[in-house]
């Protein structure tokens, strides 16, 4: 197959629709293209354990931006969502960055449409936008400064308590930040499909099972159930708050991705995914679970799909979100 082939399929499925012999070892296949392209692979904790096994970097959200910035590799294979593999390319114009499936998006994301949130900040010029940094590089642009599950407290705080800010696309976590800190922030009403789907019913019918187990929840879901948890944090605050807890039994409510590295953290340790209030008992993001170890192998084979953009725009967003590193690296956040 050629590249002008190989693209048509990019363009009607988002990925590159190739059969692969199954006789391949893919982890060998893999290992073999990052020397010879110098790629690098970066990627999230709720991408699939090989994915994970895989790659030279993974980590949240506030992680792998960082990572993105300062990788020196020629390319950013990004194992995550959109927003995700958009967000290497604004701070890393040069380097070429491929994601696996272009159709990995974002419900929280999608929750906030440009035009939309244009004519929301029009109507409270007074505010200052602080923006999750699951969103569109068009709603980074319209920001004043991005920021992660990781940083978002010390990014509110570094702006004067009188200050008036509009906090978006997150609603959840934006409830649980005006909490923390005491502002009160204006919310858009935006939310991760995942996160909300959480039931409070059923964890506490599963603590009852294990009286002993610790809730540990993501920020992003919603109050009734960070009510119940007793730690709340990014994924990375998570895995490391499992780790050095003395506890035996963790209720985990958030993608169900972390509890690989959980699990390899702490291997004597049980953890419980939360239950969900559906009947299919799924709690895996949708999106990101669109990313295949067949499907890296072959970004990285044929460099496809790569993310481009308009430079405009590139530049409008990168600003809040070199002002977010600078926040973070002041508050010794990242080296
Ligand atoms: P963090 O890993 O930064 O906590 O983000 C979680 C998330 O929902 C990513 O999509
Ligand atoms: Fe988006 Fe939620 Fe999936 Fe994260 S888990 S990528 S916020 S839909």
């Amino acid at each position: 197959m050629n590249i002008a082939e190989a693209k048509k399929s990019v363009v009607f499925k988002g990925f590159l629709d190739v059969e692969i012999d199954v006789h391949l070892d893919l982890f060998a296949e893999i290992e073999r293209l990052k020397k010879e392209k110098n790629a690098i692979i970066l990627a999230h904790f709720y991408q699939e354990p090989d994915i994970q096994d895989v790659a030279d970097f993974l980590g949240d959200s506030l992680g792998l931006a960082q990572k993105a910035q300062s990788t020196t590799a020629d390319m950013i294979v990004f194992a995550g969502v959109h927003f995700m593999a958009e967000t290497a390319k604004i701070l890393n114009p040069s380097k070429k960055v491929v994601l696996p499936d272009l159709k990995a998006g974002c419900s929280l994301a999608d929750s906030a449409p440009a035009d939309l949130f244009r004519a929301f900040k029009k109507k409270h010029p007074d505010h200052v936008v602080i923006s999750y940094i699951n969103c569109t590089a068009e709603i980074k642009a319209l920001s004043d400064i991005i920021c992660t599950s990781s940083n978002a407290e010390k990014i509110i705080e570094s702006l004067p308590a009188e200050q008036k800010i509009i906090f978006a696309p997150d609603k959840n976590l934006g409830g649980y930040l005006n909490k923390k800190t005491g502002r009160n922030m204006l919310l858009w009403n935006g939310a991760c499909m995942v996160h909300e789907i959480f039931s409070l019913q059923k964890i506490t019918k599963l603590k009852v099972r294990h009286p002993n187990a610790k809730v540990i929840a993501h920020p992003e879901c919603e109050e009734a159930v960070l009510r119940a948890a007793d730690f709340i944090g990014s994924t990375t605050q998570l895995l490391k708050y499992s780790a050095a807890d003395h506890a035996q039994e963790y209720i985990v409510a958030t993608e169900t991705g972390i509890l690989h590295q959980m699990q390899k953290d702490s291997p004597g340790k049980t953890f419980i995914p939360a239950p969900p209030n559906n009947s299919c008992g799924c709690n895996d993001c949708p999106y990101m679970k669109l990313n295949t170890l067949e499907k890296l192998y072959l970004c990285m084979e044929y460099e496809i799909p790569e993310i481009i953009m308009d430079e405009e725009l590139r530049l409008a967003a990168k600003k809040p979100m070199d002002r977010m590193l600078d926040i973070s690296r002041k508050a010794g956040l990242i080296g």
